[in-house]
């Protein structure tokens, strides 16, 4: 895998970047925290090792449930550690070592799970309090475009529906990561305490932007976070919506 930094050389090389006002050659460290934002050097180095062995060993389902993670970019997964009120209840869309991640960190987790065969290896996996909620796909179109999959065919609106019963600012945390997440995001932020947050991972999707400006112009605050996160080599896109400023 090439490295960042060789490829700022690269690029240099054939893009002297150049500080007008005091005629020397920007850092490698300059251009990228002008090119990602303040900060990001010190994400992406902080966790560097951590995530590698996260690639490396990740395959193996053993070592992974050792060591849980979200599959979150790495920047939200800090803001979480640091902002999360530990005595709340998560409730999440798609379940997986983040529910694991979760339980360790808050006083009750609800997670909502499509598929029966992954909803079985994981609920051999979860501490008793954590509550998982089977809900597969039903039959038939959708009546409502919030209850469409793009990756799977059928009726999600059950699966949409799953937090329904619970109280409206009951949770600390809404994590929206599995399927018809535009319908689940729309559908269940009423669930959040006012100082709560709604996580929405992949929300680089343009299948998901509508939804995310309906929470906007609702008064929520949005802050995003790329870059590296655990198991994936692909980059990670990672919203934190806030009901304040973030
Ligand atoms: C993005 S994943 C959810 C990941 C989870 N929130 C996490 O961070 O660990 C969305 C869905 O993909 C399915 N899924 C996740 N990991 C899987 C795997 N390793 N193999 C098969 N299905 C998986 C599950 O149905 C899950 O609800």
């Amino acid at each position: 895998m090439i490295k960042l930094r060789d490829l700022i050389i690269r690029l240099k090389g054939v893009w002297p970047m150049w500080d007008r006002r005091t005629l020397r050659l920007f850092t490698n460290r300059e251009i990228l925290e002008y090119l990602r934002g303040p900060g990001w050097v010190e994400r992406e180095t902080k966790h560097y090792s951590a995530w590698r062995q996260t690639l490396e060993r990740g395959t193996d389902w053993g070592w992974r449930l050792a060591h849980p993670f979200p599959c979150y970019a790495y920047g939200a997964i800090d803001f979480i550690e640091e902002h999360v009120n530990r005595r709340a209840t998560v409730a999440e869309f798609g379940c997986g070592t983040s529910t694991l991640w979760w339980a360790a960190r808050a006083a009750k987790v609800i997670a909502v799970e499509h598929d029966p065969r992954w909803y079985a290896l994981i609920r051999k996996a979860v501490p008793s309090h954590v509550e998982l909620r089977l809900v597969p796909v039903q039959p038939g179109a959708p009546s409502r475009p919030e209850f469409v999959s793009h990756v799977l065919p059928g009726n999600f609106e059950a699966y949409v529906k799953a937090l329904d019963d619970l109280p409206d600012g009951s949770l600390g945390v809404l994590c929206v990561d599995g399927r018809a997440r535009a319908g689940c995001l729309l559908r269940a932020h009423h669930k959040v305490e006012e100082g709560g947050y709604v996580i929405l991972d992949n929300c680089h999707r343009r299948r998901y932007q509508d939804a995310i400006q309906q929470l906007c112009a609702q008064g929520w605050y949005t802050r995003l976070f790329e870059g590296n996160g655990p198991y994936l080599a692909a980059e990670q896109h990672t919203m934190v919506f806030s009901r304040r400023p973030l």
